[in-house]
């Protein structure tokens, strides 16, 4: 059977990931999680001294430097899903914190780093058989892709998922900050210029508000029957 595209797009926090890693397991295709890649070039505009205290970016210098950044997706046999890493070092659990949350949208708005980036993703996902999960995937990535779902939740629930995840994985939170950080990157992901944040018009919408794991995991597999028997 023709294996398909499958773009999964939304708000931040919302659990796409989730759902992009169970479904893409379930079927066995490739996932690849686009936000990891934005997230590693924050990463590397941090540590290459590229942000300045205030916040700005020194955008000549990280453009200048951007094909110093590789991204990579390995499978980890412990967890079942990809590791992301960063010129061969896993940065998995470092492109999470707080500090790249709170820079990465700036970071993604930036026109020669979505350029890059989508190039890659791409390529990648030349041969299909792939579920990749982000912000522009319907809309700018796959516009042909054969699935689009959209992704959204309430905020306060969206931020409370994070705070969870962040505490469990024992790093210090803040509720009110996180509440923060989501609502300011949906703002920059949804204004930017190049490829924001919308909902492609063929996309299937999923409020997971008020749904649990094994729920929105089942909701999905029943979506992706129905495409591939259509
Ligand atoms: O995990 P969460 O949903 O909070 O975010 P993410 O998927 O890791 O993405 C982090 C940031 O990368 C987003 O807030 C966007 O600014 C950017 N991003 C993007 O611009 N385009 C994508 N396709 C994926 C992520």
């Amino acid at each position: 059977m023709k294996k398909i595209t499958i773009a999964i797009d939304g708000h931040s926090s919302c659990g796409k990931s989730t759902m992009a890693k169970d479904l893409a397991r379930e079927i066995g295709y490739i996932y690849i999680d686009s936000g990891a890649m934005y997230r590693c070039c924050t990463l590397f505009a941090l540590h290459q001294g590229l942000i300045n205290p205030d916040g700005s970016i020194q955008t000549e210098e990280l453009e200048r430097r951007m094909s110093d950044i590789h991204v990579s997706f390995r499978l980890n046999a412990e967890t079942g899903h990809p590791d992301t890493y960063l010129n061969n070092t896993c940065v998995e659990r470092e492109i999470r914190t707080m500090e790249v949350s709170s820079h990465v949208s700036p970071i993604a708005a930036l026109p020669f780093v979505r350029a890059a980036m989508t190039s890659q993703q791409q390529e990648i996902g030349r041969e299909g058989g792939i579920v990749m999960d982000g912000r522009d995937i319907g809309t700018a990535v796959f516009p042909n892709a054969e699935m689009k779902v959209f992704v959204t939740a309430s905020d306060e629930i969206r931020a409370q998922r994070r705070y969870d995840e962040l505490i469990a994985k024992g790093e210090s939170a803040d509720f009110q900050q996180v509440l923060e950080n989501l609502r300011e990157r949906d703002r920059i992901d949804s204004t930017r210029a190049v490829a924001p944040l919308r909902q492609a018009e063929d996309a299937l919408v999923l409020d997971n508000s008020h749904m649990s794991i094994p729920e929105q995991k089942q909701w999905l597999i029943d979506r992706f029957k129905e495409r591939i028997h259509a």
